[in-house]
């Protein structure tokens, strides 16, 4: 096969040669192509990854307790478990505790940590951030 040929088939298979047939340029030497990486948080609305907007006042708490606390506080996260033993599956899942989470003890779990909760510190939630998260928690939306 005589060499151009080959560079040609090549590009039609991994389709990244610019239409002359040399390596698509960006990348580092003989690396992939650059991709477009977008956060999550992007499209959702506001870019939470800016510091301009994350620092910013009335965030959606709801939104920030999702991002921010989910992982471990909604249904199945080791906080709900957790939590339904320590004060029953009725009060588990901190958004839909009947009376609403005090905000102090929100905030408190958040800055000081509490049992098997890790603190959170204010580069993983912003005051701006905790906040909100408080507000919206001490709302009773129960079920
Ligand atoms: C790494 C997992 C994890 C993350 C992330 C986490 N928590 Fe927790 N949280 C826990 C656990 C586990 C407990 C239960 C502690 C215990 O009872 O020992 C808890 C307890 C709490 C409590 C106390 C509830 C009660 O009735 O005593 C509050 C309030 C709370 N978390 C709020 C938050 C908020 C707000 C966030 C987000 C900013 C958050 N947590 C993020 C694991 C987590």
């Amino acid at each position: 096969m005589k060499p151009a040929f080959t560079v040609l088939a090549a590009c039609m298979l991994l389709a990244a040669c610019s239409a002359d047939g040399e390596p698509a340029v960006g990348g580092p030497e003989g690396g992939p192509p650059p991709m477009e990486f977008r956060p999550m948080e992007a499209e959702q609305g506001a870019d939470v990854t800016d510091p301009a907007s994350r620092v910013a006042v009335g965030q959606d708490g709801e939104r920030m307790f999702n991002r921010r606390c989910g992982v471990c506080h909604l249904g199945g996260g080791m906080g709900t478990n957790l939590l339904t033993g320590r004060v029953g599956p009725e009060n588990a899942l901190l958004a839909q505790r009947p009376g609403g989470v005090p905000s102090a003890l929100t905030m408190a779990a958040v800055r000081n940590g509490l049992g098997a909760m890790p603190p959170l510190s204010r580069v993983e939630v912003t005051d701006a951030e905790l906040d909100a998260i408080a507000a919206y928690l001490s709302e009773d939306h129960a079920p």
